[in-house]
């Protein structure tokens, strides 16, 4: 069995904590995590377990910074870039940082990648890139429109990689992944959010209506469909392609919001009307064809299934959101949003 090593940006973050343990799980794969530990990024996203595994390494820096690259990329055959800034609200209240760590970085990191030994590159995009459904399912060939400073800059950067695949060969594919929900998100994004939120007693804030509908992804699923593609026995056909990743299902935050409570045993005078979200993406909902038919990927996990999992997971795990919601920066988050820290 050949040994492979992948270097994965931003892999002390949710999604990539999840890949970490899925490549380790292997066997055959040294990783390498290239993470900046920018907010709300921490290395005990990743379990300690995991940390400690002698395939396991961790090196802190920027995803862009070229002098780094050049030692890292020279040890590695596969990169997983995942590395961003990733919440929508923030990106809302200031852009900057969105530019530097989800534009500027991929921008350098495509130019390092360049000439370098790697042979796969996989490029976390987002049905975020697409805004609004303007058909359903959404496929790869949906218009580019994202909606919020957030999305355009991933938009950039998904573009960037496709233009890197053209312009210098560079062996990368876009993976577009839906909403992903699960274990060990930060408490700032909407599941964790409401959940814990109900666990303390405090109001569950909806956006406008609340009938915004998102196509959501397990982040196991999400781990698999990454791991496939890093590990198919022919890359070549996948440079240069998009490919989205869902479920074809899409659920309202209404929905949401009342499963929780339900679950959790809380009244439903615990939803509060927020305004809406300026920018809000009314729907999103994937076709995943394109996937199935290269990847040889389906979801496995149902919603109702994983959103049960994943509420009675923040239940016994107290410790980890609570140090998360204790940190000054999300006082200030929720201060800022919602008018008040909680
Ligand atoms: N979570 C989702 O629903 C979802 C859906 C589709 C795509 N994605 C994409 O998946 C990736 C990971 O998302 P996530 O939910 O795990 O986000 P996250 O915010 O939990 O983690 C992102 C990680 O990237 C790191 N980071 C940010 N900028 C960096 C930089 N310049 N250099 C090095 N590290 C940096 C952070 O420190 C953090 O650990 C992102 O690219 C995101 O756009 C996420």
């Amino acid at each position: 069995m050949k040994r492979r090593s992948v270097l994965i940006t931003g892999g002390a973050g949710f999604v990539g904590s999840h890949l970490v343990e899925r490549l380790l799980k292997r066997g055959d794969t040294r990783v390498t995590v290239l993470d900046k530990l920018v907010y709300p990024g921490r290395l005990d996203t990743i379990p300690r377990s995991l940390r400690r595994s002698p395939d396991f390494r961790f090196v802190r820096g920027d995803a862009g910074n070229k002098k780094l690259l050049g030692k890292l990329l020279k040890e590695v055959d596969s990169v997983a870039h995942l590395a961003a800034e990733t919440h929508v609200d923030r990106s809302i209240i200031s852009i900057d940082t969105f530019v530097r760590n989800d534009f500027v970085a991929s921008a350098h990191l495509f130019e390092a990648l360049v000439g370098s030994r790697v042979k796969r590159i996989i490029h976390l995009s987002t049905s975020e890139v697409y805004g609004s459904a303007q058909k359903v399912p959404m496929d790869e060939t949906h218009p580019l429109a994202p909606q919020s400073p957030y999305a355009a800059t991933k938009a950039g950067a998904d573009r960037l990689a496709y233009s890197f695949s053209e312009t210098y060969k560079l062996p990368a594919l876009i993976l577009r992944l839906f909403n992903m929900y699960g274990p060990r998100q930060h408490p700032e994004k909407l599941i964790p959010f409401f959940t814990t939120n109900a666990l303390l007693d405090l109001p569950l804030y909806v956006y406008g209506p609340g009938t915004a509908e998102r196509d959501w992804l397990w982040v196991g699923d999400g781990a698999a469909l990454i791991e496939s593609a890093l590990f198919i026995e022919d890359f070549a056909p996948l440079i240069g392609q998009e490919i989205n990743g869902g479920t074809g299902k899409s659920f309202s935050i209404n929905w949401i919001a009342e499963r929780i409570l339900a679950r959790l045993g809380k009244p439903k005078s615990l939803l509060k009307t927020h305004k809406d979200r300026p920018g809000h993406v009314a729907r999103l909902i994937a076709r995943s064809t394109k996937a199935a038919r290269l990847l040889g990927w389906k979801p496995a996990r149902r919603f109702e299934q994983g959103l049960d999992e994943t509420i009675d997971w923040y239940k016994d795990n107290e410790g980890f959101w609570k140090t998360r919601r204790e940190d000054k920066r999300f006082k200030e988050y929720t201060r800022a949003w919602y008018g008040k820290k909680l």
